[in-house]
């Protein structure tokens, strides 16, 4: 089940009763513009109308090869650039997935009710196996551990990209069958999937932005980078030449246009690329003065940041006191309803 952001009036009227949002995102040392649009951006709208919690999972990022020397830097990063990004730690408690280790206590208990069969069917786990010589797992029990992520907390919102509504429709599944089990004590939680930004593509325009697959802009990098990157991606196929009409909608930078730009320069865009009046070069420029209006300020917060490293350290250290709270709560709940010796 999932849900489109809601509009302003919807969100006055839903002032009143504010429900619990959680969301996650791995330390992979990078933020980019596919993370920003599909899910960071949401979050930081949620946390100013509702209770929210925000975990960099760090147990999530030991699935994929990783140097454990990079680990906590890229923890750290990862922290800068969500908080640089406008992420106010005061409303959308911050903290790091290890630092809570009772989610990997729930993660056992909602394994002995999850049938394999339902977790071998999950897109994003078929997809990375097909990849991998010998399949660990962890990679299969992944989605588990993101069902205690969420349930531990009763959240009963999680605002993220497209490619994760799977993951949070199994979660349900997971809250329906503890409940069933044990009697009901969690919620059964929606994805919060941004209308335009819920699935970006890479800068090959065919699949999806990720970085495992090298085909991103990040948030911090510095505008030359990102121009260069940007200058070369791809358009619409069709349009081989630039007096060539070109098709805005099968064109993926049209759809960043939709993203970053003024609904007047969409609107132009949309008309002139179609009737070949500007060209794919010209069409990128606007585009990346509209970006780089967004991403300025951030990068300036983002150096602001990296300056006070210990800033950061407490934001998360006291992020990670008020989860753990919520978290120790649950767990006892959890205790009681499993049945579990209390000495
Ligand atoms: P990546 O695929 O680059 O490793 P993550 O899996 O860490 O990114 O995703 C973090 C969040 O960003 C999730 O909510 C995910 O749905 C969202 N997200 C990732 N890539 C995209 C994309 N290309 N378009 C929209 N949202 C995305
Ligand atoms: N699996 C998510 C991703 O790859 C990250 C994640 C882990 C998450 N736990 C979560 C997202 C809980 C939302 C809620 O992007």
């Amino acid at each position: 089940m999932t849900e489109a952001l809601a509009t302003p009036q919807q969100l006055n009227h839903t002032m009143t009763k504010t429900k619990r949002a959680l969301t996650g995102i791995q330390p992979s040392g990078e933020l980019h513009i596919g993370n920003y649009l599909g899910a960071v951006r949401n979050w930081i709208r949620l946390a100013q109308r509702q209770e929210m919690f925000t975990s960099i999972v760090d147990y999530h990022a030991l699935t994929s090869p990783l140097d454990s020397e990079e680990l906590a830097q890229k923890t750290f990063d990862m922290a800068v650039a969500i908080l640089a990004a406008g992420l106010d730690p005061e409303k959308a408690t911050l903290f790091v997935q290890s630092q809570i280790p009772e989610v990997t206590e729930l993660t056992w208990i909602y394994l002995t009710l999850t049938p394999i069969g339902e977790l071998e069917r999950m897109t994003q786990f078929k997809d990375k196996a097909s990849r991998q010589q010998s399949i660990l797992s962890g990679l299969l029990t992944y989605p588990v551990l993101q069902a205690a992520d969420i349930l531990i907390f009763k959240a009963e919102e999680v605002p993220v990209g497209e490619d994760q509504v799977q993951h949070v429709e199994l979660t349900r599944e997971v809250a329906r069958k503890f409940n069933l089990a044990y009697g009901q004590t969690f919620p059964e939680p929606k994805a919060i999937v941004p209308e335009v930004g819920g699935r970006i593509k890479g800068l090959d325009g065919k699949t999806k932005m990720s970085k495992s697959l090298g085909n991103t802009i990040g948030l911090l990098e510095p505008p030359q980078e990102a121009w260069d990157k940007l200058r070369v991606a791809k358009t619409d196929p069709a349009r081989l030449r630039r007096s060539d009409p070109g098709d805005p909608h099968s064109c993926n930078i049209f759809n960043l246009h939709r993203n970053f730009s003024p609904k007047t320069t969409v609107d132009m865009v949309e008309v002139e690329c179609a009737r070949a009046g500007i060209g794919c070069v010209d069409c990128k420029k606007f585009l990346f003065e509209h970006m780089e209006s967004e991403f300025r300020p951030i990068r300036e917060r983002a150096a602001d940041y990296q300056a006070k490293p210990q800033q950061v350290k407490e934001i998360l250290a006291s992020g990670a006191e008020k989860a753990r709270k919520v978290a120790r709560q649950t767990m006892t709940e959890v205790h009681e309803k499993v049945g579990f010796y209390k000495p």
